[in-house]
């Protein structure tokens, strides 16, 4: 699966939503999730985002390491909802990105 990571935080510019042929990145309120099952690893998103928050699995910097179990975990409750545009905003985060401090520009 690809990993969203801490450039996201408060960014959310969503150009990666728009290259995902299955509609696997869901957005929370600081930061975009992409679903580890969902994703087709296509690899679309990754070069679109303008802050370069997007990692194939194997490839988060360590120092972002823990967003591979974030966006895995964000997901515990929700199980595989098929498709990201139904739900729209989900109005909380995984307790990570909770946990950052608040990014002004
Ligand atoms: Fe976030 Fe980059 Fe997508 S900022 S919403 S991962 S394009
Ligand atoms: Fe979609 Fe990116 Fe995976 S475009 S299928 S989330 S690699």
């Amino acid at each position: 699966t690809y990993v969203i990571a801490q450039p996201c935080v408060d960014v959310k510019d969503k150009a990666c939503i728009e290259e995902c042929p299955v509609d696997c990145i869901y957005e929370g309120r600081r930061s975009l999730y992409i679903h580890p099952e969902e994703c087709v690893d296509c690899g679309a998103c990754e070069p679109v985002c303008p802050v370069e928050a997007i990692f194939y699995e194997d490839d988060v910097p360590g120092e972002w390491r823990d967003y591979h179990r974030a966006n895995v975990e964000f997901f515990d409750d929700l199980g595989s909802p098929g498709g990201a545009s139904g739900l729209g905003l989900i109005e909380r985060d995984h307790p990570l990105i909770d946990g950052q401090p608040v990014r002004t520009a």
